[in-house]
């Protein structure tokens, strides 16, 4: 039985297994096949959500299931029931479920306990689906493969969304550039996990950069320079400073984040056919400016869409 939990876990050959059933399901939304007729999956969300709540209740129902929507507060997990009564329970009437929650291991122990295909829709550790719909994006939009590529991310390099980046740089090998404050870096942990190794600055790196090679050839750099993380790079991309879960430090990180921001003047330190993505909310001002989102509004909508269209892929891919 196969889970999508987190990006940690898929080859090469599962990432382009996924990708590559995403157009099939994209040209043909009224005619496409219906692996899931006579199922019913859980949508069981502990956090706020819209993109990913209606993508995947829409793309559920076209793929033939009924769908459950269960706030966590509604049932007796929000009470306190665990997560393993919850899954046992589950797993006996349902096919197949979809998580969004705080703690990782709670999707693990769910994909354990209840036997049925179980999906990420996003944890404090991870955002499987996110970024496997940016990267199906990318490829869509410059219509050629991310291997190679440079990949800026600006904001805050410690939350869920470069962390799934992280796993796919160290899979699809291409270079991904964290410019951040250095307590906003991912830990060293992560690097090690995704296969790195942490390798001498050479050069044309900025002073502060750590550089961690990846076996597919790509490499992750760590920098607090922004002006030189984004020079060159084929992709912007940014995510909330605060993160759900995360509010009660915001004053704190609007101090330490303010200035990281994909704005105008970033974005012609880019290459002229550099994409500028966000995979929403946007919080306009701070991870970006107005200006810059309604210039790129084509792709960040597209990129906003396409959530339908490649969970849809990897719902087939979960349970083929
Ligand atoms: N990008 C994303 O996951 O959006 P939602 O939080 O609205 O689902
Ligand atoms: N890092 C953000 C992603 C939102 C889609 C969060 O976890 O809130």
């Amino acid at each position: 039985m196969k889970h999508l939990l987190s990006l940690e876990s898929l080859t090469v050959g599962d990432f382009r297994s996924i990708l590559g059933r995403v157009d099939g399901f994209k040209r043909n939304r009224r005619s496409h096949p219906r692996p899931l007729e006579g199922q019913s999956w859980a949508m069981i969300f502990s956090k706020s959500s819209t993109r990913t709540r209606v993508s995947f209740e829409v793309g559920l129902r076209e793929l033939g299931a009924n769908v459950l929507f269960l706030n966590a507060n509604d049932i007796q997990l929000g009470r306190g029931e665990p997560i393993q009564d919850t899954a046992r329970v589950l797993g006996r009437m349902i096919h197949g479920a979809v998580i969004r929650t705080f703690a990782q291991s709670d999707v693990e122990v769910f994909a354990q306990f209840s036997g049925v295909p179980t999906i990420n829709a996003l944890t404090d550790d991870e955002h499987p689906c996110q970024i496997l719909t940016d990267i199906h994006t990318f490829e869509e939009r410059r219509g050629e493969p991310i291997v190679g590529k440079v990949v800026t991310y600006v904001g805050d390099a410690a939350c869920n969304v470069p962390a799934s980046w992280i796993f796919a740089a160290a899979r699809l090998g291409f270079e991904l550039r964290l410019a951040a404050p250095p307590s906003y870096h991912p830990a060293d942990s992560l690097l090690v996990r995704a296969g790195g190794t942490l390798g001498a600055v050479i050069p044309g790196l900025p002073a502060d950069a750590r550089c961690w090679y990846l076996q597919s050839g790509g490499r992750v750099v760590l920098t607090r320079d922004l002006s030189w993380a984004a020079t060159g790079a084929d992709l912007l991309y940014t995510d909330v400073w605060v993160s759900m879960g995360k509010e009660s430090e915001s004053a704190q990180r609007v101090r330490d984040l303010g200035g990281y921001q994909i704005n105008r003047d970033l974005v012609k330190r880019a290459r002229p056919n550099a994409l500028v993505m966000h995979c929403l909310p946007a919080y306009r001002g701070k991870e970006i400016d107005a200006d810059t989102l309604d210039d790129h509004a084509e792709t960040i909508f597209a990129e906003a869409e396409n959530r339908l269209h490649v969970q849809k892929a990897i719902v087939d891919w979960v349970v083929s």
